[in-house]
């Protein structure tokens, strides 16, 4: 960036971004949302049903989106999502990072944790995030720039419990986040994460017994619930070029529970 201009350094309008799990929960707001901005939505869900579904809402309300089925595990796969972007428009200006394995994952103490359970989530979470990478880069260094969000959790602040490999995951994403972003730097790649707090996503408000759910707002600065529309603002912000030198770093979104 050469000069700020205010009237489209917070756009996202135009912009090329792929969603992993766009097809539920807060990635289908993040897709939503992009596009209503009017950016050109991938939405690459291993649920291509719900993708499916949130990309033809999305354009019926006049947005631009397509959804690809992707394994975000599978190097086949991610490829052939990148390839389809690119075959569809050209370029990819954003990634964000937000397919996982969370609400899926029963919570308990972290000695019963099923191994080949640990592994799965190790490799959603981080190989995932590894192969998206990957994948994304060659086009934004010939394009001569991009950005990525990665989603990571703000459980790694407090440590929280009961879910030992999740937040072990969500950690690595952080290193990740910071190490990337140091190897793609001279290709002017962004590479910034976000710590969402527990957020009542329908997947996560499906999975969490009111029990839990309860009081979850109590230890944060604003004492009401956290939804997904709390964390667009951010993700939007480190797509547009309003955030074009800020690499390397983790926003928290949780209502003021952590201090990070
Ligand atoms: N909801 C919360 O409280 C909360 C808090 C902190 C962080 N997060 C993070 O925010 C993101 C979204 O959370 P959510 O509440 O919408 O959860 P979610 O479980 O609904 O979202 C996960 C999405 O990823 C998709 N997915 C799973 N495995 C995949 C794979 N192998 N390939 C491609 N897609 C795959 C799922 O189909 C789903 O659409 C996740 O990264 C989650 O860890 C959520």
């Amino acid at each position: 960036m050469t000069g700020f201009d205010v009237n489209t350094a917070y756009s996202v309008k135009g912009k090329v971004v792929i969603v992993t799990g766009g097809g539920t929960g807060i990635g289908k707001v993040y897709s939503q949302r992009l596009a209503e901005s009017g950016a050109k939505v991938v939405l690459a869900d291993i649920a291509g049903e719900a993708g499916e579904a949130v990309a033809a809402g999305i354009r019926e309300q006049g947005g631009e989106a397509i959804a690809i089925r992707t394994d975000v595990i599978d190097p086949d796969a991610v490829q052939a999502l990148v390839d389809q972007t690119i075959a569809k428009w050209g370029r990819i200006d954003g990634l964000i990072n937000n397919a996982s394995l969370m609400s899926v994952l029963p919570r308990g103490d972290w000695f019963r944790i099923p191994i080949d359970e640990w592994d799965r989530v190790m490799a959603v979470n981080l190989k995932g995030i590894f192969l998206c990478c990957r994948a994304v880069y060659p086009q934004m260094k010939a394009q001569g720039g991009g950005r990525i969000v990665n989603i990571s959790s703000s459980r790694i602040w407090g440590g929280n419990p009961n879910r030992l490999h999740y937040t072990t995951s969500k950690a690595g994403v952080v290193g990740l986040t910071r190490a990337l972003a140091r190897e793609v730097g001279d290709d002017k790649i962004g590479v910034n994460a976000i710590t969402p707090g527990f957020t009542e996503s329908e997947t996560q408000m499906a999975s969490s017994s009111s029990n839990y759910v309860a009081g979850r707002d109590q230890g944060r600065c604003f004492k009401r619930p956290q939804f997904p529309d709390d964390l667009v603002g951010a993700v939007m912000f480190l797509i547009s070029d309003a955030s074009s030198f800020i690499t390397g770093q983790t926003i928290n979104v949780d209502g003021g529970q952590a201090m990070h």
